[in-house]
């Protein structure tokens, strides 16, 4: 409403000169018609004496003349009349006749004499001023007949009426005006404001292609809109492709594309866990997690705040009065803000439904999924509570807010009505099922729905997005926009795109790792192994998903099908334990220990084993370390959304040699195309690939591993996060640009 003064200065002016020309218009009216009526009520007197003289043959009889000029003058408009004969002398007068008026003064005006020469008798009408002070209209009327003139009347009439019906009259009409106007003011401004509201909402549906009209008038305004945005696209494409993502350029990217400097980033677990050490001190724990080492370099590049479950056993020692502290540790770069849930949250929401009941939901691994309805109250509230905390969080009404994984499937849709104008960008780290698994979950129609509050939901791949867009089709009132694969629910738009996660480049890990040949000379001697032994490693989170029991199978058929390598050959296996409070992952761990132990029985020489378990939890440096020491290294994953292990392996091989086995199973696959892919299941083709593996020439290893480490840097955790940002600052600005299309009253 900024032009509201500017529309007030223009109505009023247009009705100030409206009502003054009317009133102009009014008062000649009025007084021409006032004047006319006068003039008509002097010839009707006159008229009518005329014929009384008539009657009575000439002005002999006086008393008669008397009485009708007293009877003319109760008329109470008719002040006073007198006759005057043709000599222009008075004949009677009605009392208080002003002498001003006499007949020799008025007489020459009736009887009017050029150059000496009587002219013709004529009526003399004139307005006046007759003291004490009022208006007066004299009239001057011949009375004659065919045969003589028998002189004439003089007539005196109150104006002062006229004056009074003049103002009442304008009064009457100034209100009338006044009324009209704002009448037709109210009715012109809401009609108008309707009309716009009206077109401003036909012409947002239409550019969000939410309507099957199309009004021709908008047309042009559309595609000037379509070009705009079109162009933008095209510009931001532009600054996508090609060109190396660096921590610098997404900082970039995030100011110049959101305006921002700190990104809002909730996950359930924390980058920077403070653990009671053995010792009595406080320990930093690097957590064993995807998420955490693909998100954590983002945050180190852009700041802001992480909000996290505070789980670790030192974490509300390590916090401020606002429960945050500075990461990384020395670096201090970014916040992490702990939110403390009580045992029965973290039961019901962490390992009851995330864990048992979405975890198996989404992972193809024929493990039964378990949803407990105590549960589900536990994740809604966890989920609420994480709402709140954002809420805290935030310093401006747009914030960017980074969602992630299956922990949060209602937060999007609370913090788009708690924070309607946030940007919301969500990714689901593990594969999204399809309709009919989904559809065993009893509550898959509010988790659809709690997703659909982002603005963007990202999935590893696009059969993923595929499965998504389906399942909000076939549960949920809502609109596929199957060119922008967008979903369109109660006039919101959630883009559903393939953002297939990565990780940091160069590798901050690697950097640090000491050179390849002191980690394979290290690594050998202490897992006594003969210098020029083979090696390979897996290094997993303890996850019936990740198949390690397929693992071990595997190489058990190995040596079954090529005993040359008993004695040569070792595989060393990082489990790192994981939600062991669920059976499921309580019993993995012993289950996992008899296997290798049965295996190991089979094969193992006096100074030998073919399997290493090691069920603990390892720090990166000592992780990259043994990537750098290995030949080959196995990611056998029966499903898995991404699987970074297969990306970091890389990463850690900056001398291009070593050989990745990798799951069809796995995200991972769909990129690293130069790894020797297999289905974990079948032990024939692992076993095999685990030979290849093993005598894969130094110059076929360089080949594949020069074009996949080529992808990775391409592909780095910065371009992930840039291209998610780069849309997201598409969408917001489209929104804003459709909000200029509103009324602001409208929005
Ligand atoms: O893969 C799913 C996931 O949540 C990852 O995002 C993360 O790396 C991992 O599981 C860690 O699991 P948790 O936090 O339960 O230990």
């Amino acid at each position: 409403m900024k032009n509201t003064p500017v529309f007030i200065i223009v109505w009023f002016a247009t009705l100030s000169i409206l009502v003054a020309t009317a009133w102009w218009i009014v008062t000649q009216t009025t007084r021409n018609w006032f004047e006319r009526d006068v003039t008509l009520r002097s010839d009707l007197v006159a008229s009518s004496v005329r014929h009384a003289l008539l009657q009575d043959s000439g002005l002999e009889n006086i008393d008669r003349l008397r009485e009708l000029l007293r009877d003319i003058a109760r008329d109470e408009r008719i002040l006073a009349a007198s006759l005057c004969n043709p000599e222009m002398r008075r004949i009677t007068a009605t009392p208080g006749f002003p002498n001003s008026l006499s007949c020799q003064k008025v007489g020459p005006y009736v009887h009017v004499t050029k150059g000496g020469a009587q002219g013709p008798w004529t009526a003399w009408r004139e307005i006046t001023e007759l003291p004490p002070g009022g208006q007066v209209h004299v009239s001057a009327i011949p009375l004659m007949d065919d045969l003589r003139t028998y002189g004439f009347i003089v007539l005196i009439q109150d104006l002062s009426f006229v004056a009074r019906r003049e103002d009442s009259t304008q009064r009457f009409l100034l209100w009338a005006f006044v009324v009209l106007a704002t009448l037709a003011s109210i009715v012109t401004l809401i009609s108008s404001r309707l009309l716009r509201r009206g077109w401003s909402k036909e012409l947002r549906e239409m550019a969000r292609g939410d309507s099957g009209r199309r009004s021709p008038e908008f047309a042009p305004l559309l595609s000037d809109l379509r070009d705009l945005l079109e162009r933008l696209a095209k510009e931001e494409q532009s600054e996508l492709l090609g060109g190396v993502w660096t921590p610098q350029r997404l900082k970039l990217t995030l100011q110049r594309h959101l305006h921002g400097e700190r990104i809002i980033v909730v996950a359930n677990r924390e980058p920077y866990i403070h653990d009671r050490a053995p010792d009595g001190g406080i320990r930093v724990l690097h957590p064993a997690s995807g998420l955490v080492s693909a998100l954590e370099p983002v945050m180190r590049a852009c700041s802001g705040v992480w909000i996290a479950h505070g789980a670790g056993s030192a974490d509300r020692e390590t916090v401020d009065a606002r429960d945050h502290v500075r990461v990384p540790p020395g670096e201090q770069s970014y916040s992490v803000r702990r939110l403390w849930l009580t045992p029965d949250e973290e039961r019901g929401y962490y390992y009851g439904f995330a864990n048992e009941g979405l975890w198996p939901l989404c992972h193809v691994v024929h493990a039964r999924p378990i949803f407990r309805a105590e549960d589900w109250q536990y994740y809604r509230a966890v989920n609420e509570k994480f709402a709140d905390a954002v809420c805290q969080e935030v310093d401006t009404p747009d914030p960017v807010i980074l969602v992630q994984d299956y922990h949060f499937a209602l937060l999007p849709r609370l913090l788009r009505d708690r924070l309607p104008h946030s940007t919301i960008l969500t990714f689901w780290h593990i594969p999204w099922p399809n309709a009919e698994q989904l559809s065993i979950c009893p509550w898959h129609v509010e988790i659809v729905e709690g997703l659909l509050g982002s603005s963007i939901l990202g999935f590893q791949t696009q059969h993923h997005c595929n499965n998504f867009l389906h399942a909000a089709d076939r549960f949920l009132e809502s609109r596929l926009d199957r060119e922008d694969f967008a979903v369109i629910r109660k006039q919101r738009r959630t883009l559903v795109r393939a953002y297939p996660i990565s990780v940091e480049w160069p590798h901050h890990w690697a950097a640090a790792a000491p050179p390849i040949a002191q980690c394979r000379m290290e690594v050998r001697a202490e897992l006594q192994l003969p210098e020029n032994a083979k090696l390979g490693v897996g290094v997993d989170r303890l996850d019936y998903t990740k198949g390690i029991e397929e693992r071990f199978r595997a190489i058990e058929r190995l040596l079954d099908r090529e005993p040359e390598w008993i004695g040569c050959f070792s595989f060393l296996q990082i489990a790192s334990p994981s939600r062991t409070k669920i059976k499921r992952y309580d019993r993995l761990s012993p289950d996992l220990e008899q296997l290798a132990q049965r295996i190991n029985t089979r094969f193992e020489t006096a100074d030998w084993r073919p399997i290493i378990l090691r069920r603990q939890h390892t720090e990166p440096p000592d992780v990259f370390r043994l990537y750098r020491a290995a030949d080959l290294c196995y990611v056998s994953s029966l499903h898995d959304g991404m699987n970074l292990v297969a990306k970091e392996y890389i990463a850690a091989r900056d001398d291009e040699t070593g050989v990745l086995v990798l799951s069809k199973f796995t995200g991972a696959a769909y990129e690293l195309a130069e790894a020797l892919i297999v289905n974990p299941y079948d032990l024939e083709e692992a076993s095999t690939a685990l030979s290849a593996a093993l005598r894969m020439p130094l110059d076929e290893q360089r080949v594949r591993m020069q074009a996949m480490r080529r992808l990775i840097a391409e592909l780095n955790v910065y371009r992930w996060a840039g291209r998610m940002l780069v849309d997201a600052s598409r969408v917001r600005r489209r929104e804003q640009l459709l909000g200029l299309l509103s009324v602001p009253e409208a929005r």
